[in-house]
Order: C-alpha cells, then sequence, then structure tokens
C-alpha cells in the first residue's frame, strides 16, 4: 500500500446553541444519518458513504465553532511512532481513553500554532449502516436532503499558518497543492494541505484570532447535487453565504450557507486529482477574488470575516 500514515480528515467535533434546530439542519438539510445520542448531550453522525461508525460530532455548548478535527492513521503503530516526532517538533501530546466516543479508540491530540486542536487516531468500529461490500449496490437506503456522501474537509483561520504548513509538511507527510501568497514577502495567506489525492483535506488562512473555524465540508457527488442543494437551502429559508459557484483554487463546485448555530458549512463536488509531485499552485494575492470564487471573481465580506 503506498497510502502510508495519515489516512484522512475522519472525525470533527463542532459546538452548536440549540441542539434540536443543529440535528434537523445535519439529519435533514445536509442529509446525514444519526449514529447515537450520548447522555452527555453530544450526538454522532456520519454520511451514507462513510464506512466508520461516524464522522460528525454535535455538542452543545455556549458558542459555536470547532472543538477539534481527528485524522484517522493507517496503524496503532504508526500512532505510537508519531507521538514523539510531534513533541520534538514542539508541541505537548495528550492523550484521549478508547471509548471517549462511542466506538472509538484512543487518541492523542495536540494543538497548532494557529490554535487548532488537532488529533490522530486509528481504531474506529465500522458502521452497521455502512456501504456495502459483497457485490455492494451504489447504496443500501437512498440518500437524503442534499445526501452530503461524507466530511470532506475543513478550512481553518488561525495565526503562524507557515509554521502549521511546516508541521502537516515535516512531520505528519502532508504536501501542499495549492497557496494564495501574501501581498509582499514569502508568506502564504492561505494554504490547501492534503495527505491524499483530494485537493484538499485541511486548509488554513492567516488570521489573528486563534483557533478559528471557517467551514466544515460534506462530499456531494456532481455539479448536479450542488444545484439540488441550493433548491433545498432556498425551499428551507437555510441562511446562504454564497452560490452555487466554483472555485479556482481546487476547482471545486461549491455552495456555502450556515447552520443554525452561524457555523458555516459548504457541499462540494469535483476539484482534481492531487500528486505529491505536481507543482504547488500559486495565486497572487491581487487574484484571490478569482481564485476563491472562480465565476463572481471578487470575494465578499461575509466570506472573509464571519468565522465561529
Ligand atoms: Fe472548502
Amino acid at each position: 500500500m503506498a497510502f502510508k500514515g495519515v489516512l484522512r480528515p475522519g472525525l470533527i467535533q463542532i459546538r452548536v446553541l440549540e441542539m434540536a434546530e443543529a440535528l434537523n439542519h445535519y439529519q435533514n438539510i445536509l442529509g446525514l444519518d444519526v449514529v447515537s445520542e450520548e447522555s452527555d448531550g453530544r450526538v454522532y453522525l456520519k454520511g451514507w458513504d462513510e464506512f466508520d461508525h461516524h464522522s460528525v460530532v454535535l455538542r452543545p455548548a455556549e458558542s459555536a465553532g470547532l472543538d477539534f478535527v481527528a485524522f484517522k492513521v493507517d496503524s496503532a503503530d504508526y500512532l505510537q511512532e508519531i507521538e514523539p516526532k510531534i513533541v520534538a517538533w514542539g508541541m505537548e501530546v495528550d492523550h484521549v481513553a478508547a471509548g471517549e466516543q462511542p466506538g472509538v479508540g484512543p487518541r492523542i491530540g495536540f494543538t497548532l500554532p494557529s490554535g487548532h486542536r488537532i488529533e490522530l487516531y486509528h481504531e474506529i468500529e465500522l458502521s452497521d449502516d455502512a456501504p456495502g461490500v459483497v457485490n455492494p449496490e451504489i447504496y443500501t437506503k437512498r440518500p437524503h436532503g442534499m445526501g452530503a456522501s461524507r466530511f470532506d474537509h475543513l478550512l481553518c483561520y488561525g495565526p503562524n499558518i507557515g509554521k502549521v504548513r511546516e508541521f502537516f509538511c515535516d512531520v505528519l507527510d502532508f504536501y501542499q497543492p495549492e497557496k494564495v501568497d501574501m501581498p509582499e514577502g514569502e508568506d502564504s495567506l492561505a494554504i490547501w494541505l492534503t495527505a491524499s489525492n483530494k485537493a484538499h483535506d485541511i486548509a488554513f488562512v492567516e488570521h489573528e484570532e486563534p483557533g478559528k473555524l471557517h467551514h466544515v465540508a460534506f462530499l456531494l457527488q456532481d455539479w448536479n447535487e450542488v444545484g439540488a442543494a441550493a433548491d433545498i437551502i432556498a425551499i428551507n429559508d437555510v441562511s446562504l453565504d454564497i452560490g452555487p459557484t466554483r472555485h479556482g483554487i481546487t476547482r471545486g463546485q461549491t455552495i456555502y450557507f450556515f447552520d443554525p448555530c452561524g457555523n458555516r458549512n459548504e457541499v462540494y463536488a469535483g476539484g482534481y486529482t492531487a500528486y505529491p509531485d505536481h507543482p504547488v499552485r500559486t495565486w497572487d494575492f491581487e487574484h484571490v477574488g478569482k481564485g476563491i470564487f472562480y465565476y463572481e471573481r471578487a470575494l465578499n465580506d461575509r466570506f472573509l470575516t464571519v468565522l465561529t
């Protein structure tokens, strides 16, 4: 297997204010399925095309935003081997016991120089409601709502993204398919990072305030499904940010909207296939509008300033 170490962003824990409203959104609008509701108030969900027990965790809280994103790694050995490398790079590592989330084994966690908590784990039970594996049908039950097939990626805002890139690339063996340069100097305004051949598993924008979430994104199958998602947003009066449109960066087809607590969601389709030997695609600062919103060729204020 050539695909080693970190496999993908597998779990994301998001803070929500009003669970009933949030659940309606993630379940009926996005189309995720509820896996379990636990006594501490957290609710666990998954997309219809995901094999693992869950991928999205909603935690009731006083403020919206991101608790952490956890990357699944290929083995328990890797989890042990990577810990001292993270410590040697300069971050404290803590341990989360198996069972802290249903079906999930031990996790390790640390806080990036951008203020975001990242976790790594290997063990997670398979879902009872996973895609078929023996003469599999294309789905076991018809997707509902927008039909989000999986948790795909996230965009984080915070400081020190040059250091963050160094960590992901040097320690976790990610690579950078794309970046936006600052107006002057060698620093980046924004970076897209991947451990796979998705155009991005996680992205960062340089920002003063640490630990902010810009959006969490879910995969759709194609441009038609992005259009259908726009219909669902209109029919249900979901708060729209922008789209349907297309990114120059990643080439993804997209629409952005907000959950009832103010967390920004994206549903996303397409995008190029990345490989680690490809040159880094680079956007000048003056072309960032077209890079983010290819058709509009300009950013909107809300996209730049509304974070949780
Ligand atoms: Fe995105």
